[in-house]
């Protein structure tokens, strides 16, 4: 049988801390599914179908990243309903720090509770462990560099819309 991980988030954008948990997951389960779900606590800065297009352009330029990978997005109903829906038993999560752990620990009940789906905690590389979607978006719009710590698509695309 296919083991098949569900890796969720905002991903606005994705960051190479993304991209680590991503590729250590597919080396791990026979399917990844890397899913956009919108987060309404966080104001969004791109839309879902730009934030899906930067992650495939993202993973087609990463050397060496597994070709078992599906992105997709979710936009109605639960993180759950979607695991159900493509037969995904596990949830996958990046875990930088403690306040992770306790931001993650009532949803990973949650999601056990309403369908019976595991979550697991990933640690990617330390080197990435300062790096957010959220600080990314605030050293962009406030002009700074951000290559440092997003795919080369994300920074093209970041740039160019500080030229535009
Ligand atoms: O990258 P983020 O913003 O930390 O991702 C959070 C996300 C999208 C994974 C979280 O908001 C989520 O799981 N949303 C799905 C909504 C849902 O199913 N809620 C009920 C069970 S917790």
């Amino acid at each position: 049988m296919n083991k098949i991980a569900v890796v969720p988030g905002s991903f606005d954008p994705i960051t190479l801390g993304h991209l680590d948990v991503i590729r250590r997951s597919a080396e791990l389960f026979d399917e990844v599914h890397v899913l956009v779900v919108h987060n309404p606590s966080k104001a969004a800065m791109l839309p879902i179908a730009e934030r899906v297009n930067l992650i495939k352009k993202s993973l087609v330029e990463t050397p060496g990243m597994p070709d078992n990978i599906i992105v997709a997005s979710w936009s109605v109903g639960l993180l759950v309903d979607y695991c159900t829906e493509v037969g995904a038993s596990v949830l996958v999560k990046g875990i930088r720090s403690q306040i992770d752990v306790a931001y993650e620990t009532p949803m990973v009940l949650m999601n056990r509770s309403l369908a019976g789906v595991e979550t697991i905690f990933m640690l990617p590389d330390p080197g990435h462990a300062h790096v957010s979607s959220t600080l990314v978006r605030q050293v962009a719009e406030l002009g700074g560099d951000v290559s440092g710590y997003v795919p080369a698509p994300v920074s093209r695309f970041l740039e160019k819309a500080r030229l535009a």
